[in-house]
């Protein structure tokens, strides 16, 4: 991670700001269009810093942000850990270079056969604050069950039901869809044991055929972000992330 007092590649710092690729801009910069604080540079391995001041083709690149953000939708089959020691795929192997280069990790898992939206961020004191249950930040799902779920069924999953590692906090539980063969239940918790959707759906008697996450804090899962695509967060979308951990974790 960047600080202000860190200096790094004056491509790498382009590929950040998102002027090019890094290859692309060792090419600006090979052809005399960056300069340095006012100086062309053509060495591709120049040095900067917070207070040097880069422009390219005359205009000034910003410095990115301290901190990356990204909204992914993972598919089934991907684990969501930054490593995994039995060498199935993960979601970082979803990102392209440049972002897998920035240090970015999952905030929080999803089980491997689960799909839809997680955060990745290199944000250490925000990744806490949004996993630790201290704080509470709402994950909503949708389970797909056989058969139909019973009422009751609902009010003891919003209740909270008793797992092998204790009762689980109140929750909210829907049913968004009754069809003769199948249930498509809306959940919400505000806590993050393993595989706690599956265990409370199980706890009441109901199978889960398959889960999705739609929704993290104030994010929602965007339709038109395909399983596997992911796009950065808006200043705002941060801004509300920030919002959602604030005021709790006393
Ligand atoms: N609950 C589960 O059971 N699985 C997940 O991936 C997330 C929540």
């Amino acid at each position: 991670m960047m600080n202000t007092e860190e200096k790094e590649r004056l491509q790498k710092f382009m590929a950040g700001a998102g002027v090019a690729s890094r290859r692309r801009s060792e090419e600006m910069i090979a052809g005399g269009r960056v300069r340095v604080n006012g100086r062309v540079v053509r060495e591709p391995g120049f040095k900067v810093g917070g207070a040097d001041r880069v422009e390219v083709d005359g205009l000034a690149v910003r410095r990115r942000n301290k901190f990356d953000y990204i909204m992914l939708h993972k598919p089934v089959g991907v684990i969501s850990s930054a490593r995994d020691d039995r060498g199935r795929k993960t979601v970082l192997r979803l990102l392209s270079r440049d972002w897998e280069e920035r240090g970015l990790y999952p905030v929080g898992r999803l089980d491997f056969d689960t799909s839809g939206l997680i955060v990745l961020t290199n944000d250490g004191a925000m990744t806490y604050k949004l996993t630790h249950p201290r704080f509470g930040v709402e994950k909503t799902y949708l389970a797909w069950t056989p058969g139909q779920a019973a009422a009751g069924q609902l009010r003891r999953l919003a209740a909270g039901v008793r797992l092998e590692d204790g009762v689980t906090a109140p929750a909210r539980a829907r049913t968004v869809r009754l069809e003769d063969n199948f249930s498509l239940i809306e959940i919400t918790i505000r806590e993050g044991r393993n595989r706690q959707v599956r265990r409370m759906l199980a706890a009441v008697g109901l199978e889960t055929l398959r889960l999705k996450r739609i929704a993290f804090g104030p994010l929602a899962l965007e339709r038109r972000l395909a399983p596997g695509d992911y796009r950065p967060l808006r200043s705002g979308e941060i801004e509300a992330l920030r919002r959602a951990t604030e005021g709790r974790g006393r």
